[in-house]
């Protein structure tokens, strides 16, 4: 009995600590969400979406990639606060790393299907974190219990992009995350998220050619993904270049599992902080466990529990921030060039559907 009594309150505590993030909460939206005489439950209309795009589109298998990654760089540029979603001459979309992101047309779908089922309840942070789970699930990822109750923010600025560069260092990465809260551990457990999704060449080649400029490639490198790199991505090629999967598991680059950090033990990351990560003392052992060792069982539970606490970081809630009509702009723009006197002031145009943001080629979705 005593046993049994503490295994409860060892899940209980376990519970707590990854279903307590400031104020978010799980069931945030239950009876909130009423449109006429009927109550709309938030979460299944969000899965209903992403379901759909997730079969109907030829690149649908790829949401999770897309989605995991927009939810990053939200999360990590002024908090989860759906910034990345808006539109803006010199908005966070702009930023380069945020190019070559995608899933904005999920993310909008589902605002819509809310918005006609009961106008201003969901913010467009809420649905990201949701959706994202939803793509998780479809790709074949454990579920978990997001929370919700995050208000959408004001702002949304390139120059706040300062989101960690391929070639950081793993002891520089650890500090970038812990500014936000989340330890190595947790760090690891989502760079994991790189078991889905692509990177291109250009951002490879430097460990092809001339791994920290001297000429040579990446001796950590292991030598038949080096033949096959190099093959796909040529030294001549100046270009973006080719899309290399960051999972090279066959057949694993749409499924959400410890094949990533299986690859970098085996010396087959593709990026250079990916390899790092399972190089650097600071952290090898963490990727070792979550490859095959004690902990490779528990990757997909933890993966979850990671994701719920990165969905924390820097989040508003209460009376902060508002909840968007449209994803793409804030509910009461500010005119662009506030004039003292004279003419009407230039306004920002009116909401509408995303535009993809110009510069690398779209990558779908
Ligand atoms: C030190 C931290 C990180 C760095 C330096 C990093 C860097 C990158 C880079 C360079 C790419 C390829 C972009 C391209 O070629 O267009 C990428 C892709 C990706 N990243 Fe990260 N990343 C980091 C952490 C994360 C985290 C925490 C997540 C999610 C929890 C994440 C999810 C993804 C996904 C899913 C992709 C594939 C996207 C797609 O296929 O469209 N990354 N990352």
């Amino acid at each position: 009995m005593k046993g049994l009594g503490g295994a409860v309150l060892v899940f209980l505590l376990l519970n707590l600590t990854i279903t307590c993030h400031g104020q978010l909460r799980s069931g945030f939206y239950l009876g909130k969400c009423k449109g006429g005489n009927q109550y709309f439950n938030v979460e299944a209309l969000i899965r209903g979406v992403v379901q759909e795009e997730f079969s109907k589109l030829p690149n649908g298998p790829t949401m999770a990639a897309a989605l995991l990654r927009l939810q990053f760089h939200d999360c990590f540029v002024t908090g989860c606060d759906a910034s990345l979603l808006l539109d803006g001459p010199s908005s966070e979309k702009t930023a380069f790393p945020n190019l070559s992101v995608r899933g904005y047309d999920v993310i909008d779908k589902a605002k819509a299907a809310l918005e006609k089922a009961c106008p201003g309840v969901v913010s467009c942070s809420d649905i990201i974190a949701v959706a994202t789970r939803d793509a998780v699930v479809l790709s074949k990822g454990l579920s978990y219990r997001v929370q919700t109750g995050r208000r959408d923010g004001f702002d949304s600025k390139k120059d706040n992009v300062n989101l960690p560069s391929p070639f950081i260092s793993v002891k520089d990465s650890i500090a970038a995350f812990a500014a936000k809260g989340l330890n190595k551990k947790e760090m690891v457990l989502l760079l994991a998220a790189h078991t889905v999704g692509i990177t291109h060449c250009a951002l490879i080649r430097n460990r092809l050619y001339n791994f920290r400029n001297n000429g040579t490639r990446d001796p950590t490198m292991d030598p038949t993904l080096f033949q096959f790199l190099s093959k796909k991505c040529p030294k001549s090629d100046t270009t973006l270049g080719g899309e290399i999967a960051l999972d090279q598991t066959p057949n694993s680059i749409n499924v959400v599992d410890n094949g990533f950090l299986k690859q970098v033990k085996a010396r087959k990351g593709i990026l250079e902080i990916d390899q790092g990560l399972g190089l650097d003392p600071l952290t090898a052992e963490i990727v070792r466990s979550y490859a095959d060792g004690p902990l490779s069982q528990k990757f997909r539970y933890d993966f979850g529990a990671a994701m719920i606490k990165l969905g924390g970081v820097g989040v508003l809630t209460g009376k902060n921030g508002e909840i968007r009509r449209t994803c793409n702009a804030v509910n009461n723009p500010k005119p662009l060039q506030p004039k003292p006197a004279g003419p009407t002031p230039v306004q920002p145009k009116p909401a509408g559907p995303t535009p993809k943001p110009a510069g690398l080629p779209s990558l779908g979705l």
